[in-house]
């Protein structure tokens, strides 16, 4: 094994400060994920959103907890109930809350307690332009992404939109997490290559467990 090999096979690679890539973090968990995401996708279906900009997002997504992450003509917001339907969230499972609470701890951020999970689907194809996470409350928590299926290729940037980026390849079970002074780096998604992947098909699926809400807007 050459001296590549050793350090894309190491378990926590450090990104920066307040930001690490764990390689196959969830991979052992990945099937319970899947399934709770199908139970979670078959109450609060997958959309496309629009941005406040009146375009379409290539990525479909729901999201489960006490707030879900959406979007539309007037902004982007966390609310308590799903506007497709008027219901509440599904109820984040516990074996996402933990993955995600034991990732932030592997990661610096022990005590992290997310209310919302954002779950994205891509297609071969679908991006995510680069953005800053800043609909949440507060920022003191950390970002919690986790990549399940096909592999995408994720731009870890700056505090600056123009920032050099970092290209790093997600496989399935990879989890990224950054929080403290890399809470809020620029960071996106280049549109997916066509794939295949046994247990999710021509798909990604994407977890980021955040620390959306204060009390007032629960
Ligand atoms: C996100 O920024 O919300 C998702 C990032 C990803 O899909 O890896
Ligand atoms: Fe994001």
């Amino acid at each position: 094994m050459d001296l590549f090999d050793d350090i894309e096979r190491e378990a926590v690679l450090p990104l920066a400060p307040g930001a690490a890539l764990l390689r196959g973090f969830a991979r052992d968990d990945a099937t319970a994920l899947l399934d709770a995401v199908a139970g979670i996708a078959a109450q609060a279906l997958f959309r496309h959103l629009v941005t406040p900009g009146g375009h379409t997002m290539s990525v479909a997504t729901t999201s489960c907890g006490a707030l879900g992450w959406t979007s539309d003509d007037s902004g982007y917001r966390y609310t308590a109930r799903d506007p497709a339907t008027g219901r509440h969230w599904p109820a984040m499972p516990n074996t996402l809350r933990q993955l995600a609470q034991n990732a932030a701890k592997l990661a610096g951020f022990a005590g992290f307690t997310p209310d919302a999970c954002l779950i994205n689907r891509y297609a071969p194809g679908a991006r995510l332009t680069l953005h800053q996470d800043r609909n949440e409350h507060d920022f003191a928590a950390p970002i919690v992404s986790v990549s399940l299926g096909i592999p995408a290729v994720f731009l870890f940037g700056g505090m600056k939109r123009s920032d050099p980026t970092r290209k790093l390849r997600l496989a399935h079970g990879d989890v990224v997490v950054w929080g403290g002074p890399a809470r809020l780096r620029f960071h996106g998604i280049l549109p997916l290559a066509h794939a295949t992947h046994p247990l999710t098909g021509d798909c990604r699926i994407n977890l980021t467990f955040r620390k959306a809400g204060s009390a007032r807007e629960r």
